[in-house]
């Protein structure tokens, strides 16, 4: 597959004068894509129903005529303010009730028909003027679904969309009374038109109606989205995608990913590294200049599965943002790392934001690949750099890797709506054993709940599986993988209770949890041979082969044969060894890498990056900060 790069352009926020040496020039650089219109409806449709489509028919042509092809967004994720006279009710509402005001972005809701029927309108609009244009390589739906907090929406939209969505699902109200066990605290509901929205309760709401609230905001947006792609498939054959972000998990991700045919994502590695990769003060001093040398490639890995093999990067950080609690400046290289990183992982392109750093408006401190003053900033000669390596590298794919892990969005809303302790984070749980599998050099693929088919898989990690769909561990079995579940499989039923026979009801595991405590940080609990459970511990009972204690000799992970359980949340330090001892068990290799050393097998190919700040020297050969090393056997 030919890797490409791209770059993200508001043509509307230069003088015309300037495309065609803008277009000229992100050619001359090696660029493929440019990403264009996603937040530009104020300018295509001034007035309600007064269209200017002129500029942006000139903009396409002036790229296209450069040689390049467009990747054209709809632009619902900034509604201009016009719309708020026509819909006053469309606006998102906080948990605290408050309505999301004007003047950024985002703040639609999305129950809010009248709204999802004018994304529907400017997307066919769009659709019908470009969906055959020569230059359009592909469409991007909205931008970011979920960016700022946006999924659940408290709203009066929302309120009778949920009550239907529950009677469908519940049938009658005794059912849901019964499945959400409201006789507790006399919560029972006399008709679906008595229940409220999970949200300015005295205390905590019930857990089974946060949690269903939680699928139906996700439902929500696929309902949004699926309106789209609908409006857009009628006038156009050209691939869609929606671009994604890190650490959201809001809405079901694979469910979305299913409509379209590209998944991309928007990768930020420094902010990431300072406001949502759960790292210590020691690992923000390490990495501050070339982000977590995890965080990435656990996405790149996530959504290569949400786009059923095809995906990018649509958005790549090219030097300090505005957005991080710090903005720090890339080490020399890191742009060309993490592009290189993302092919690595098989991503089809990778496009850069922004092409030049905008002087006005909320992201006037956020770098592009030129600056204000359309002189070169340092990310281009990164970007230069890597597209002159594309001309020549071999072609790569993403391959199959020997290690499957099972990523569950639903999981998560579970985990956050009853974490039972501070820390308590499920994709922090799934990464924190990403990363010790990645310290050992493993590549890894993640897979959905829904994944039944485990050939060719010689270790299944499903760590934090609260409600595993039916047949999942059977499966897991079936296939002669070396597996581990655990923390809190199994741990709710669909209901949101807890089940009994007590979790985890592994079949041919003797195996109970009997009871569980959290701890955070402060209160791990040391296990024998070293490291400590951390946040999360359970107390097992069981006749089946101890693996690991901890230092008072309890239980922490059984197996039998292949099946393992893990009762509890490792530190570092712990889930290094159990890495170890579950890649041994499974006939592969384990090596401890150095400190910010990484490696990825993909199709053919071994790739080694140096995230680390200082050279790393690994089996004889040295890599300089941001260094990388390509092994192409073929
Ligand atoms: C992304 C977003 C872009 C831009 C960027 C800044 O989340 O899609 O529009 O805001 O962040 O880093």
């Amino acid at each position: 597959m030919k890797r490409t790069l791209g770059v993200c352009y508001y043509p509307e926020h230069w003088p015309e004068e300037t495309w065609a040496e803008d277009a000229r020039r992100m050619a001359e650089l090696g660029l493929t894509w440019v990403r264009i219109g996603e937040f530009s409806w104020s300018r295509l449709e001034p007035e309600p129903g007064r269209l200017d489509w002129d500029w942006l028919d000139r903009a396409i042509e002036t790229l296209g005529a450069a040689g390049l092809k467009v990747v054209l967004g709809t632009p619902t994720a900034t509604p201009p303010r016009w719309m708020l006279d026509r819909h006053p009710d469309m606006l998102a509402v906080d948990a605290e009730g408050r309505p999301r005001g004007f003047g950024s972005r985002r703040h639609y809701c999305f129950s809010h028909d009248g709204y999802r029927e004018e994304s529907v309108r400017i997307a066919t609009l769009m659709a019908e003027r470009y969906g055959r244009n020569a230059h359009l390589g592909a469409w991007q739906t909205d931008n970011e679904y979920g960016c700022h907090d946006t999924v659940i929406s408290y709203s009066a939209a929302a309120l009778p969309a949920f009550r239907d969505w529950l009677a469908q699902h519940y049938q009658s109200v005794e059912a849901l009374n019964r499945a959400w066990g409201n006789v507790f605290w006399s919560m029972e509901y006399r008709s679906f038109d008595e229940i409220g929205l999970p949200n300015l309760t005295v205390t905590e709401p019930n857990p089974a109606h946060a949690m269903d609230f939680r699928r139906f905001s996700s439902d929500q947006v696929l309902r949004f989205n699926a309106a789209q792609v609908a409006a857009i498939r009628r006038h156009s054959d050209r691939p869609i995608s929606h671009n994604y972000m890190g650490k959201v998990t809001d809405f079901d991700h694979f469910a979305l990913g299913a409509q379209m045919e590209i998944a991309t994502w928007d990768s930020y590695p420094l902010g990431f590294l300072q406001d949502r990769v759960g790292a210590d003060a020691e690992r923000k001093r390490l990495y501050a200049r070339q982000g977590d040398p995890d965080f990435q490639a656990f996405h790149h890995d996530l959504y290569r599965a949400v786009g059923q093999g095809r995906w990018w990067v649509m958005e790549q950080q090219p030097g300090p943002v505005n957005w991080a609690p710090v903005n720090t400046i890339p080490l020399p290289g890191m742009v060309r790392l993490w592009t290189w990183e993302a092919f690595a992982h098989g991503a089809e392109a990778v496009c850069y934001f922004r092409w030049r750093q905008a002087p006005f408006a909320q992201e006037q401190m956020h770098t592009g690949l030129l600056r204000p003053d359309s002189n070169e900033a340092p990310g281009f000669a990164e970007a230069a750099a890597v597209a002159a390596e594309l001309a020549e590298a071999p072609e790569v794919d993403a391959g199959k890797a020997s290690v499957a892990l099972i990523f569950d969005y639903e999981a998560s809303w579970s985990w956050a709506v009853q974490p039972q302790g501070e820390g308590c984070d499920y994709l922090l749980l799934v990464f924190d054993i990403y990363r010790a599998l990645r310290r050992h050099g493993l590549s890894i693929d993640i897979l959905t709940p829904t994944a039944r088919d485990f050939e060719g898989y010689r270790l299944v990690l499903a760590p934090g599986l609260e409600m595993p769909g039916e047949g999942l561990a059977e499966a897991v079995a079936a296939s002669g993988a070396v597996a581990c579940f655990g923390p809190r499989t199994g741990s709710k039923t669909r209901d949101f209770s807890i089940p009994v026979p007590l979790p985890p009801a592994l079949p041919g595991l003797d195996v109970t949890v009997a009871r569980v405590e959290t701890m955070g940080r402060e209160f791990a609990v040391a296990a024998e041979g070293g490291g400590a459970l951390v946040n999360w511990r359970e107390e097992l009972e069981t006749s089946e082969p101890v693996v690991m204690s901890d230092a008072e000799g309890r239980p922490l992970l059984v197996r039998n044969d292949r099946l393992h359980y893990l009762g509890g949340w490792p530190d570092d330090a712990l889930a290094d060894r159990i890495a170890v001892l579950l890649a041994t068990a499974a006939g592969l290799p384990a090596e401890p890498l150095p400190e910010g050393l990484r490696i990825r097998d993909c199709g053919g190919c071994r790739f080694v990056f140096n995230h680390a700040a200082t050279p790393v020297t690994w089996r004889g050969e040295t890599l300089p900060p941001a260094g990388i090393s390509m092994g192409f056997s073929s």
